[in-house]
């Protein structure tokens, strides 16, 4: 299982003065020597964290794979296909919300999110929906073309209690094995930290983890390159 990492959050910090620092380029080239396989940044359309440039300069200087997440949503798309990341994840989007709250609806906006795979798969773009472990939205995302699905662990990861976290567990475990039914590939997250994460060795077929709040709290304190060791040794 691999580890992308998501750097939002330093460009969070960054916009809070309006200023350069801290620079999530070179967010992204730490995450990457202490063993990350990926970046993820999450281009919302209010632009509260990440901005246009930092996708374009992350495209050219990320050396592993840059994941972009992002709304179903033309302007952000019209970015997108001139970045062509390597991946894009489609995600919902609320103005109101802290961070990614539910999973997509791809069963109700089927149409939509494959118009969006198509044209994203058209610049050589992998696509993977952010989606609830659920069903029907599993089946939906297998009829969307896209090639992965992420599944939203939000709600393992709030779960308070063991038998609320077990319950949680299963629902990812079984929507895991009905997307590897159905020829999807399949990565989590959200939600997950370093007491929880390695709970996710009990879900098959997972391929990549994206961890962000968590590993950068931890950077502040740790600094960056002991923060992604500390959550792969966990992975590993
Ligand atoms: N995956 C997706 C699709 C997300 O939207 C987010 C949050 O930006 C994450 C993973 C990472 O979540 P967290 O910051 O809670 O680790």
């Amino acid at each position: 299982m691999k580890l992308g990492v998501n750097i939002d959050h330093v460009a969070t910090l960054r916009q809070a003065r309006g200023g350069r620092a801290p620079e999530p380029v070179l967010a992204a080239s730490l995450a990457e020597q202490a063993g990350a396989s990926g970046i993820t940044v999450h281009l919302r359309e209010d632009r509260r964290h990440i901005q246009d440039r930092d996708v374009f300069l992350l495209k050219e200087t990320v050396q592993t794979k840059l994941n972009l997440e992002m709304a179903v949503n033309a302007e952000v798309m019209e970015v997108a296909l001139q970045v062509k990341p390597h991946c894009a994840c489609l995600v919902p989007e609320r103005r109101q919300e802290l961070t990614t709250e539910g999973g997509l609806d791809v069963a109700g906006s089927l149409a939509q999110v494959r118009s969006c795979v198509v044209k994203m798969q058209s610049v050589g773009t992998v696509v993977s929906l952010f989606i609830a472990p659920e069903f029907e939205q599993i089946i939906a995302a297998a009829k969307s073309g896209a090639q992965f699905i992420e599944l939203h662990t939000g709600s393992f990861a709030n779960a308070k209690g063991e038998s609320d976290q077990q319950r949680e567990l299963t629902r990812l475990i079984e929507a895991a094995e009905k997307a590897h039914s159905l020829g999807l590939r399949v990565n989590a997250g959200h939600g997950l930290d370093y007491f929880n994460a390695s709970w996710m060795h009990h879900v098959p077929y997972l391929e990549e983890l994206n961890i962000g709040h968590s590993i950068i709290s931890r950077a502040v304190f740790t600094g960056l390159p002991q923060a992604v060791k500390e959550m792969l040794a966990i992975i590993e």
